[in-house]
């Protein structure tokens, strides 16, 4: 019998893209993932597909080639998106915005362009930082601002379009060591962490659904991000003085 759900996971060679996959690779649905890179363990199961998603031509292919046969609900899982620590903030990076909007606008206007017309639910993931607009990742902040209102404003107007969008605290990833290798991890939520409570959230029954998902850690307090000067102070230890090396160490342009 075919297996009716299709999970595709964008940056599927991500610390998140690769827990996701880790967890349904073992469940009943099939499988996809895309990325730019190869992935470590190319699991046979697993349909890979390789495309920059900032190239709309190359993300087209991309959708074109995925297998829809006999899917009828599709879970589209974007852990995509760039940070980018801003002393000095002036207008929106178009590096970041791409790297978070961009990605899945140009994966959806293809997909929403197949013959076969499974329910899509979008899920992608924010910081429950975002709705401050820290000055210091303020690009970032606005990317994902801006990529919630999109897939808010999606799944209002299609009909067969759902979305989830998922705000984070600090994570385990290999990115967030890199760029802050001095912060207490100690309170941090690990990637299989917001896959276990992530997971149920994702075949839900409204059109739209934000859900946090952090470890409450002692230090927190509700001045936590919006007094800045501490903001500035805590991250700049954490990322041992704004050492711009790290930045360049985090991601492949
Ligand atoms: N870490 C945190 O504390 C934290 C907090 C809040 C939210 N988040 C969010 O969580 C998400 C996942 O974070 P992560 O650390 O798991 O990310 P990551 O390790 O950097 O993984 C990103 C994935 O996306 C792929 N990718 C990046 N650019 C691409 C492109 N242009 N085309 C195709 N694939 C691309 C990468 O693969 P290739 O390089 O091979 O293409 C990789 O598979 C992000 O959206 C981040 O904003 C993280």
């Amino acid at each position: 019998m075919i297996n009716k759900q299709l999970i595709l996971i964008s940056g599927v060679t991500g610390s998140l893209g690769e827990a996701y996959l880790e967890h349904y690779r073992n469940s009943e649905k099939r499988v996809a993932g895309i990325s730019r890179s190869q992935p470590k363990i190319p699991y046979t199961d697993v349909q890979y597909l390789k495309a920059n998603l900032l190239d709309p031509n190359q993300s087209k292919r991309c959708m074109d080639k995925l297998s829809l046969e006999g899917i009828t609900e599709l879970v589209l899982i974007h852990p995509v998106g760039r940070f980018k620590f801003e002393k000095n903030f002036t207008e929106v990076n178009p590096e970041i915005y791409a790297s978070n909007v961009e990605t899945l606008t140009n994966l959806v206007n293809p997909l929403l362009k197949r013959q076969e017309k499974p329910s899509i639910t979008l899920v992608a993931f924010g910081s429950i930082s975002d709705k401050y607009e820290v000055p210091f990742w303020r690009s970032y902040s606005k990317s994902k601002n801006a990529l919630r209102k999109y897939i808010h404003e999606l799944a209002d107007k299609e009909e067969k379009i759902k979305g989830v969008f998922i705000n984070l605290s600090s994570v385990r990833t290999r990115n967030e060591s890199i760029l802050r290798p001095y912060a207490n991890t100690r309170y941090w939520i690990t990637p299989e962490e917001i896959v276990q409570r992530s997971v149920p959230e994702l075949s839900p029954t409204e059109k739209w659904k934000e859900i946090d998902i952090f470890n409450l850690s002692p230090d927190y307090s509700p001045t936590i991000y919006t007094n800045h000067s501490a903001v500035l102070k805590r991250w700049t230890e954490e990322m041992h003085g704004e050492n711009q090396n790290n930045h360049k160490k985090l991601y492949k342009q």
